[in-house]
């Protein structure tokens, strides 16, 4: 059985960074500054990290010394990652980053050793519910608090609204959800079953909403993410075909004239160890 990569390209990352810091929790962050170290460097773990984003936005909100471990299965990205290093923290204190080419499916307890925070953004749906154990486990054997931002959870809302769009999102969704070579990806159900095991696994869990909201100062963003959206629709529904062409171009002049409100259903989740108070 051969192990597809799916891979993230930079300019995609780039185009949404601003959504994503725009829809990111800031209250789930004021709540993470209590349960962080007083004192001494940080060290931070962001899994799955592109090109850094997370740390970019995170960093200056948080106060002290920070010692960034990026970690991802992409060179180039993490290239990228370095070359952007996030900015000083909330009290002007260094951030510095250290970029680690790693699958993490395959990290142990050992690569996480010391770590005061563990955060991910935009991956839990790229998982198989195998491969979120094996995270949420390697987030438990850490005991520190993490953080997963921006989980879709398989809710679109598009303005105005067209009769075809309840079948391409229910096509997205199957497709999110389709095998790969490691198992049946968890797609739009990965954020309810990370809840669910930081719960068992005794982690106190809030969840915030993050959605995106696009308007007409993010048509690029819009547009782009209609096409992948529909085209992954299009790739699981291949009869879906026959009347993409004339929604697509329907979509896209609204979106390029600043008319398509795009609304994306995400989550933020913080789980903090139970036992660890504030530091
Ligand atoms: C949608 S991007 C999100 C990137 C970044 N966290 C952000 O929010 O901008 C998903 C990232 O997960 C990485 N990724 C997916 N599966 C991975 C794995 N098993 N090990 C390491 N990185 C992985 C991809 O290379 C990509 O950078």
């Amino acid at each position: 059985m051969s192990v597809e990569t799916i891979r993230v390209s930079t300019d995609w990352l780039d185009l949404r960074e601003a959504a994503d810091a725009a829809a990111r929790s800031h209250e789930l962050v004021a709540e993470l500054r209590r349960h962080l170290p007083a004192t001494g460097v940080r060290v931070i773990h962001d899994l799955a990290c592109g090109t850094g984003a997370m740390g970019r936005w995170l960093a200056p909100l948080l106060a002290g010394r920070q010692h960034w471990v990026l970690h991802d299965r992409d060179a180039d990205l993490l290239d990228a990652a370095a070359a952007r290093c996030p900015p000083p923290a909330a009290d002007g204190a260094p951030v510095d980053v250290e970029t680690r080419c790693s699958d993490i499916a395959r990290l142990g307890a050992d690569d996480l050793a010391g770590a005061d925070l563990v955060t991910a953004s935009a991956l839990l749906d790229l998982l198989t519910r195998e491969e979120l154990d094996g995270l949420v486990d390697l987030c438990i054997a850490a005991g520190c608090p993490a953080l997963f931002a921006l989980s879709v959870v398989g809710q679109v809302e598009i303005a105005p609204a067209d009769p075809l769009d309840a079948r391409v999102a229910a096509a997205f969704d199957a497709h999110q959800r389709r095998m790969r070579g490691r198992g049946r990806l968890l797609g739009p159900d990965a954020a309810a079953a990370a809840v669910e095991q930081l719960c068992l696994a005794g982690r106190e869990v809030l969840v915030r909403p993050s959605a995106w909201r696009l308007g007409a100062a993010d048509a690029a963003l819009a547009a782009a993410w209609f096409r992948g959206w529909l085209g992954a629709a299009c790739e699981q529904e291949p009869d879906l075909a026959d009347d993409a062409g004339a929604y697509a171009r329907r979509r896209l002049a609204a979106a390029h004239a600043g008319r398509l409100a795009v609304t994306v259903g995400h989550i933020d989740l913080l789980a903090l160890p139970r036992d660890r108070g504030p530091r």
